[in-house]
């Protein structure tokens, strides 16, 4: 274990790419393509993406908007697969070739910006292992999930007065999902999202202590959904629950394109990053996920009922209910030598033990003053009361299914160890963490549902030629690609980790990417590129498939520094100035998931785009 074997994914690093340019590289002897872009047609009646003359129908029924989370599920024959993606967000000035030019076509984008968030699950097929895939239009399990989409709320908080509104005075199903941002896989075959900056789409009170703690705010919102929608004004009795309705872990069956999407008051209301499960050892399925704020939390979630091979139908009951704990982190180290430098403490690293805290166990509450239903709605001020670590913004969190270790990613926290903030800790070492860093946890017993742990930290993110001060594990810093704002986790079928960045350009200076990490043995720490993103895009969502030497990602919000007509970047299609675009491309930047493959490497062999 520790690395890959030659025709598995075997590759020589990237260079950094200069945050300027406005290309998707990667190693030679691969090639990529998109696979699916913004607008691409889903559905027999899609109508073909036209940037010039868009519509709200036509958005419900083509690829949305910046892709994050990515998953691509396979049958055993390797010639077909199922793709499902999340839908984060959209960057409004960039989608249109001008401003609005009126108060009625303002609304009509609002309706078509609706449309463009969600989820999509898209049928994949392709002629042999190995190969590109191709997206099927109008198969039988082609979906859209946009704010239109019933969802069931489970758990101990479903039907809890907190989450009654008007329209739904039972508190059991709410009308779509927000934010959904990273997510995983289960082993019983759904998918999971995560819902995590919803609180931007609401108007609310903006006043009480859960609003204030959660960032909902009085003033009207950016998207003025509110306009057509009330239920985005949450300032009336009759809305103002609509907030607590959404911050949940969204679960999935992609394969039943007639089921109702569900969401998990079990694993708590926070902005979840995401949440990825593994089966404990006694049976019990256990979810890590983080709150990506600065200054917020990590959560473990633990079953109450035992994993049933091949029965996803009781499966799919087990995130319904259980125990959820919050992260407490103590360091080895004495406090004096975490100096808020980033210098490596003299016992020789960052580590320490932990503890889970209980939020709530055994079905009671175990936050004194509040009710389970509290807890798992205003799930922040309850780890506020049990104590638990303030952390640098976790981001994916992820159990390696080779070890059962889990990583976590803090992606940055400018604000750390500034004015009245949380100072500096062993966990969070570095002030005004820019780069971010790695924790891995190993639960004491290896035992995924243990309440204690041991933790290290794996990397401290940087540039060591730049002399930022970095930390891989003992890896040699000058042999390792430079790295910032770790983001999306995934692994390989060899056990190594594989991080995705969001905010590189800012830091460091280099567009952002795909990295390698092997974790085991003398190679542990060191950082490989693998690929790296159009200007002001984020890599988001790696699948790797590395028995078929593939890698998919998802790029999120390239060119989005740019405005209406003056796009900073052109990805994917890349159409070139003064060109007639061919039909279904575009002269401006599309979020696309792209898949890159081994390509035979003599000349004018070449399908898809050359590695460089
Ligand atoms: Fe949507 Fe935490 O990234
Ligand atoms: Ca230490
Ligand atoms: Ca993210
Ligand atoms: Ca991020």
């Amino acid at each position: 274990r520790g690395s890959s074997k030659p025709g598995r994914l075997a590759f020589t690093p990237i260079a950094p790419v200069d945050a300027a340019v406005d290309s998707l590289d990667v190693p030679g002897g691969y090639g990529w393509e998109p696979l699916l872009r913004w607008g691409d047609p889903l559905f027999a009646d899609s109508p073909e993406f036209d940037f010039d003359a868009q519509s709200a129908a036509a958005q419900a029924r083509q690829f949305g908007y910046n892709n994050d989370y990515l998953e691509i599920l396979r049958q055993p024959n390797g010639k077909k697969g199922l793709l499902v993606c999340n839908h984060e967000y959209v960057n409004p000035q960039i989608m249109f070739p001008a401003a609005p030019a009126t108060a009625a076509e303002e609304a009509q984008r609002r309706g078509i910006f609706r449309n463009a968030v969600g989820l999509s699950v898209v049928e994949l097929e392709r002629s042999s292992r190995g190969t590109p895939w191709s997206y099927v239009r109008g198969a039988r399990l082609n979906r859209r999930i946009t704010l239109d989409t019933v969802f069931e709320l489970t758990g101990p908080a479903s039907g809890s007065d907190l989450l009654k509104t008007a329209a739904d005075p039972q508190g059991r199903y709410v009308l779509g999902t927000l934010g959904n941002c990273a997510g995983g896989s289960t082993p019983w075959g759904t998918v999971l999202s995560g819902e995590e900056n919803f609180n931007g789409f609401f108007r609310a009170g903006g006043t009480s202590p859960e609003d204030r703690r959660y960032g909902l705010g009085s003033d009207p919102t950016a998207m003025g959904w509110e306009r057509e929608d009330p239920r985005f004004d949450a300032r009336t009795g009759q809305t103002r629950n609509e907030p607590n309705r959404f911050g949940y872990i969204v679960e999935l069956d992609p394969e039943d394109p007639e089921s109702v999407p569900r969401k998990h008051t079990s694993l708590g209301r926070f902005k979840h990053e995401g949440a990825n499960v593994i089966i404990a050892r006694n049976g019990k399925a256990v979810a890590y996920s983080g709150d990506d704020e600065r200054f917020d939390y990590l959560y473990k979630f633990v079953s109450k009922n035992k994993y049933r091979k091949n029965n996803k139908r009781h499966n799919m009951t087990l995130l319904t209910e259980g125990d959820l704990y919050v992260a407490r982190f103590t360091g080895s180290s004495p406090a004096a030598e975490i100096d808020g430098s980033g210098s490596v403490p003299a016992d020789g690293g960052f580590d320490g033990r932990g503890t889970w805290l209980p939020l709530v166990e055994h079905g009671t509450s175990a936050v004194a003053g509040m009710s389970v239903e509290e807890v798992l709605v205003y799930t922040r001020l309850a780890a506020d009361k049990a104590g638990a670590t303030k952390m640098d913004r976790c981001e994916d969190v992820e159990p390696n299914p080779a070890t059962g270790r889990v990583y976590v990613a803090c992606t940055n926290n400018s604000n750390r160890g500034t004015g009245t903030n949380a100072p500096v800790d062993e966990v969070n070492p570095r002030r005004e963490n820019r780069d971010g860093h790695i924790v891995e946890i190993t639960e004491d017993r290896s035992d995924a549902t243990a309440t204690t742990f041991s933790w290290n930290l794996l990397m401290l993110c940087g540039d060591p030629a730049q002399g930022d001060p970095t930390y891989f594990s003992g890896y040699p810093q000058e042999k390792v690609s430079p790295i910032s704002c770790p983001d999306n986790l995934a692994f390989d079928t060899a056990g190594n980790l594989w991080i995705s960045t969001d905010g590189a350009p800012s830091g460091i200076g280099y567009n952002d990417g795909l990295f390698k990490v092997a974790l085991e043995g003398r190679e542990r720490g060191k950082v490989e590129q693998f690929l790296s993103v159009p200007r002001d895009g984020e890599t988001c969502g790696p699948v790797i498939h590395d028995e078929e030497s593939m890698v998919f990602v998802a790029v999120q919000h390239p060119g989005e520094d740019g405005s209406y007509g003056a796009h900073t970047s052109y990805f994917p299609d890349y159409v070139p100035d003064g060109a007639v675009p061919a039909a279904g491309t575009v002269r401006a930047p599309r979020p696309s998931v792209v898949q890159v493959f081994r390509q035979e490497t003599k000349p004018g062999n070449g399908n898809g785009n050359s590695g460089n």
